[in-house]
């Protein structure tokens, strides 16, 4: 596959062969047999899905449709370009992004995060604040329906409230995803901002139904109500892929190709990451490799808090993102490691005390960029050196930002707390694609390995019957 030719990102666990860790070299050539039987499980999950023959009880829910949906797309994007489902995300987003100057984004969870990761990873830190020309001609985002927020639902209203449909820059519109099309915060906002739109569109039923993309499953509330608006395009949330699994589904393309981003790109580095993860031996494995060393920190050392220190900005909704991910697919059973995002060096001034002296119960995975989208900045020589800085003038942000990292990890090892490295390429659509699959994957690679089902999330259904008893819904 062409697909493999492109550089894969890099996992390096070598920080966490502390002595202090007690973890040795060999731990994880020890554990390579069960990763491999977890991959098996993993992979034999998928063609028990393809099969549509009956799910064992003790497989149910299996939502492991996410596996192989990069590739499937792509093939299909391939070999029937025009009536492709990709084909049909961009002709659908392209309409919406050339005659609206801002879309809402109505999800939560898994409807939402994985949405705004790729917004945040792959534009343009400041899109929103950008003119059209400078944003490339494509709309800005925003999103909502991710809580029942009044004030941040009314401050998002006064921008949008009362602006004429009738030309680019003033017109906007909606993406509203519900797998379920019933997440009461989802809901609530689509009828909010449905009111709102109704009367941009001076109540014109054709150019409403137009303004609206909604995602969501082939039957529900959601799909009942797009009918009734009249929306031209419905897309559907696969059957077998989970909202926290479903980023790299209409979910995540429509809102990426909105933006203008590569989402053939994303989708081959997602399929050169399920291809490296089935055939590359453990220790080799980025997936298999992430897995076990979480694995055992957690098991020998009892790192059952997983820190993600990502060393860019662009990355913190990334990070976010996994933490749904790994808090819904493994925290049951009263079990499974905590999930926590910090963002360098920013959180080095709030959070580092902690981490370096407080209690041993961490992993740190740095995830690090090798390479920035925009040329560095340097520190210039100054007559006014009251700052002292001329000391370091000729560096650049690159410089300092790898004086930072290299410093922490050193500080780190100096006390022995561990600390593995994801190495990204870049922020393209292709390093990010292979990162979203590769913890997506690692996630239920983790399930299998110590028995828990990464697909599904009953606990959470325990605060949506209260609050419905509360409103006497
Ligand atoms: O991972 C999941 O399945 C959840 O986080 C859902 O995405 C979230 O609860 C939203 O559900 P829905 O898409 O049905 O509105």
């Amino acid at each position: 596959m062409t697909v493999m030719t492109k550089r894969l990102l890099n996992y390096d666990w070598n920080g966490v062969q502390l002595p202090s860790t007690g973890l040795a070299p060999e731990a994880l050539q020890e554990l390579s047999p069960q990763l491999i039987s977890a991959r098996d499980e993993v992979i034999a999950d998928v063609d028990l899905w393809n099969s549509n023959g009956a799910v064992p009880a003790e497989k149910a829910p299996l939502d492991a449709g996410f596996i192989e949906m990069p590739e499937r797309l792509l093939a299909e994007y391939n070999s029937q370009r025009e009536t492709s489902e990709l084909q049909q995300i961009l002709t659908a987003s392209r309409r919406l992004s050339e005659s609206v100057d801002r879309v809402v984004l109505l999800g939560i969870g898994g409807s939402y995060m994985g949405a705004r990761a790729l917004m945040e990873c792959c534009n343009h830190p400041y899109h929103n604040e950008l003119n059209r020309a400078q944003r490339g001609g494509v709309p800005r985002l925003y999103f909502e329906g991710n809580n029942v927020d009044n004030d941040a639902t009314n401050g998002l209203l006064d921008l949008v409230r009362g602006a004429p449909a009738t030309n680019v820059d003033d017109a906007w519109g909606i993406v509203v995803i519900s797998k379920s099309g019933g997440t009461l915060e989802t809901a609530v906002s689509l009828r909010v901002f449905l009111e709102a739109l109704r009367d941009s569109c001076a109540h014109d039923e054709g150019l409403i139904a137009d303004r609206v993309i909604p995602v969501t499953g082939t039957s529900g509330k959601l799909f009942e109500l797009a009918q009734a608006i009249g929306c031209p395009d419905i897309f559907k949330v696969p059957d077998g892929v989970g909202g926290r699994f479903s980023v790299l589904s209409a979910v995540g393309l429509i809102p990426a190709a909105i933006l203008g981003l590569d989402v053939v790109k994303l989708l081959e580095g997602a399929a050169a990451m399920t291809e490296h993860f089935r055939t590359a031996p453990p220790c080799d494995n980025r997936v298999l490799d992430y897995v076990g060393v979480c694995h055992l920190m957690e098991d020998q050392r009892m790192a059952n808090l997983r820190v993600l220190s990502v060393w860019s900005k662009a990355l913190e909704s990334v990070g976010l993102w996994y933490d749904q991910l790994l808090a819904e697919s493994i925290g049951k059973q009263e079990r499974g490691a905590t999930p926590l995002t910090v963002l360098n060096t920013r959180d080095l001034h709030s959070r580092a005390q902690q981490h370096q002296e407080g209690t041993r119960d961490k992993l740190f995975t740095n995830i690090v960029l090798d390479d920035y989208r925009t040329d560095p900045i340097t520190v210039t020589a100054s007559a006014l050196n009251q700052d002292e800085l001329n000391s370091i003038a000729g560096k650049t942000m690159p410089d300092l930002m790898k004086a930072a990292f290299d410093g922490t990890n050193a500080a780190y090892k100096d006390d022995g707390r561990p600390t593995a490295d994801i190495r990204l390429p870049d922020t393209s659509e292709y390093s990010l694609g292979q990162l979203l699959q590769m913890l997506m994957l690692a996630t239920v690679v983790e399930g299998r390995l110590i028995g828990i089902n990464p697909y599904g999330q009953p606990g959470v259904e325990g605060y949506k019957q209260h609050m419905k008893k509360n409103l006497g819904m």
